[in-house]
């Protein structure tokens, strides 16, 4: 069976020197790739820096006969670690994403601190690459994108008010990056990952953390980010343990208010169990026109208070 090659690519992956980064980075290069090796070598919670962990990981590619240099800037100074790709190797073609630290605290004891280092980190840690990266890829009319996010981002999760904020924060700006850059055949996805590593060892019983190999996240990205994948983009994927999915919002049919009832509380609290049901007329919005049927609707209704009966789309919205 023929491999999925990377050959001549070249790959940038943020905080690869350890965890997901370095399975990343180990991967790429064993397929073909040149890639850069980001890590700012800090703590978990994002304290101090070394360049250890990027040389160990360049160290063990290049034994192994790949190609890959070490930048220890962190993510914030996307610019330059985009430039360590250019100046090394010459272009870019994907860039991962992956960073992170954790500053896990209840809300009520939160510091600023703990706030905006993880925004710094994961939030504007992404912009910075990606802003850097970008123009490179709009030239070149080629690009890959991975932004990491996190099932916690996704459904919340206990003392990490910070943490999830940046993480879903990273949803909307993968969606927005893949609209604007679908013309310019640059693609970007979103990855909620789970692996045993540095930050899931602060959360996880150990024989979790063990059973959960960074490698198995691996192949997902791999997909994504090769020049075959030409349509998926703007999507969120899960992966951990060996399972892969796909994650889509979900609307209720919800309930179309009757100007006559009035717009009151009272109204809204009466068609409650239609709002909230997800059992029939569920819809899967992909972006902000799908919700112009409802404003269709709505100006329909708006002019036709006095109507006895109104069909929209063949069905009766008001009697
Ligand atoms: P890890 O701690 O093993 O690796 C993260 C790497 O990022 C570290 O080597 C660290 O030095 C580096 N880093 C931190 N701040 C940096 C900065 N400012 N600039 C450059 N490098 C920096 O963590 P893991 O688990 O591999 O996490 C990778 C990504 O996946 C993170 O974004 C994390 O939030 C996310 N994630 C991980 C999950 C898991 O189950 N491991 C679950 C959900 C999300």
């Amino acid at each position: 069976m023929p491999e999925l090659r990377f050959d001549n690519q070249v790959v940038v992956i943020t905080g690869a020197g350890a965890g997901l980064g370095k399975a990343y980075a180990t991967f790429f290069a064993s397929r073909g790739a040149k890639v850069v090796v980001n890590d700012l070598g800090g703590s978990g919670k994002g304290e101090g820096r070394s360049s250890k962990v990027a040389d160990v990981v360049v160290a063990e590619i290049i034994a192994a006969g790949g190609k890959a240099v070490a930048n220890y800037d962190s993510v914030e100074d996307g610019a330059r670690i985009i430039q360590t790709a250019i100046d090394t190797f010459g272009r870019i073609d994907v860039l991962i994403n992956n960073a992170g630290i954790l500053r896990d605290v209840s809300f009520k004891n939160m510091t600023d601190k703990d706030w905006d280092l993880i925004m710094a980190v994961h939030v504007r840690g992404t912009y910075k690459c990606t802003k850097a990266a970008w123009h490179h890829f709009k030239r070149q009319k080629y690009g890959r994108i991975i932004n990491t996010s996190s099932a916690s981002g996704l459904f919340g999760n206990f003392g990490q008010t910070n943490y999830c904020a940046a993480k879903l924060g990273l949803v909307g700006f993968t969606k927005t990056l893949a609209l604007e850059g679908k013309k310019y055949n640059i693609l970007a996805n979103v990855l909620a990952p789970g692996a045993g590593s540095r930050l899931t060892a602060t959360v996880m019983p150990p024989e979790i953390v063990k059973s959960m190999d960074p490698n198995w996240v691996v192949p997902i990205v791999a997909i994504l980010v090769h020049g075959s994948n030409m349509q998926e983009t703007g999507s969120i994927f899960e992966a951990a343990a060996g399972h892969f999915s796909k994650i889509r919002w979900e609307r209720s049919e919800g309930a179309l208010m009757n100007p006559r009832e009035g717009f009151t509380p009272g109204a809204v609290l009466r068609n409650w169990s239609k709002i909230v049901n997800f059992e029939e007329g569920v819809e899967h919005p992909k972006g902000v026109s799908d919700s112009m049927g409802n404003l269709e609707r709505a100006m329909i209704l708006s002019e036709n208070v006095a109507g006895e009966e109104l069909r929209f789309d063949g069905k009766v919205v008001l009697v």
